[in-house]
Order: C-alpha cells, then structure tokens, then sequence
C-alpha cells in the first residue's frame, strides 16, 4: 500500500489469488480520486518456490508494465509455532523453500532482468 501511495504501479503476487485481489482492490479503491495513477495495480498468483513460476512472473510484469524497479521478497511462512525439537525435516524444507528459495529465486530474476536493460541499454 506504501509504494501504491507514492505513485508505483504494484503487481502483487501471492499463491492466495484471492488476498491479492483484495490488496489490489484496495489500491483501486484510494486511488480512485487520482485519475492519473487509477487502476494501475495487478494481482498475480505465483509459488514462489518454482523458479520458473517467478521467471514467468517477472515477465509477466515486465510485458504488462514495460519494466520492473523494485523487487519485495515478503512471501514468508513459519512452522506454526512449532517447537525446533517438534519440527519435522518436511515442516523445515518448507520453510526453506519460501523464505530463502524463494527470496534468491526474486533476487536473482529481478537482478537478471535489471542488468540485461543495462547491456541493451548499452
Ligand atoms: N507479521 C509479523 O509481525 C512478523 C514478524 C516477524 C517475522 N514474521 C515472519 O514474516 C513472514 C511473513 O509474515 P506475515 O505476517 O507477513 O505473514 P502473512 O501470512 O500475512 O503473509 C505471507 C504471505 O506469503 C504468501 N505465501 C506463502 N507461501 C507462498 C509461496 N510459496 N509463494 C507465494 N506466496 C506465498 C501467503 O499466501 C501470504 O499472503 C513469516 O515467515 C513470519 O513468521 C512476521
């Protein structure tokens, strides 16, 4: 919501489709007294685990919106409270996969798109 009232066009991306269209409604919603910037806001659903799926997602944005400034990896779980010594190696990998895999596979991507607009640039 931070970057939507500062002028940025947002893409949210979650794998609740749904929680993402309401965050994009909500951004509709302020912003409908500001012609200039209205509806500029698109919900995408992405596991962010599957390199492939974040690829498609920056692509996705890139092609919408002609190109990607800012990159938030908050897609994030945890095991529920579960104490470490309860916790099974699945119920770890999990959390692995979001948090750290899924935040390089962002920072990564996001980093290729950026550097290949430098070389063309170039
Ligand atoms: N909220 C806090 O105050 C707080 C404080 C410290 C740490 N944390 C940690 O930060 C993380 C996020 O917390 P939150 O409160 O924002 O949680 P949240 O559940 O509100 O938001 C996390 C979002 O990530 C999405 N998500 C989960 N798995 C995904 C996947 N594979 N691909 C794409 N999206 C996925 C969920 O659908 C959800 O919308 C958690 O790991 C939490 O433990 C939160």
């Amino acid at each position: 919501m931070q970057f939507a009232d500062n002028g940025a066009t947002v893409v949210v991306a979650d794998t609740n489709l749904g929680n993402a269209q309401k965050v994009v409604d909500e951004i509709a919603r302020l912003r409908s007294g500001n012609a200039t910037n209205q509806g500029k806001a698109l919900s995408i659903k992405v596991n962010v685990t599957k390199y492939s799926a974040v690829e498609k997602l920056i692509q996705q944005t890139v092609s919408t919106f002609g190109k990607l400034d800012i990159m938030v990896n908050n897609a994030g779980i945890g095991p529920s409270y579960l104490k470490t010594h309860e916790a099974t190696m699945r119920d770890w990998n999990r959390v692995i996969s979001v948090n750290q895999t899924g935040a390089f596979y962002g920072i990564k991507l996001t980093f290729n798109n950026l550097y290949s607009k430098v070389m063309e640039i170039l």
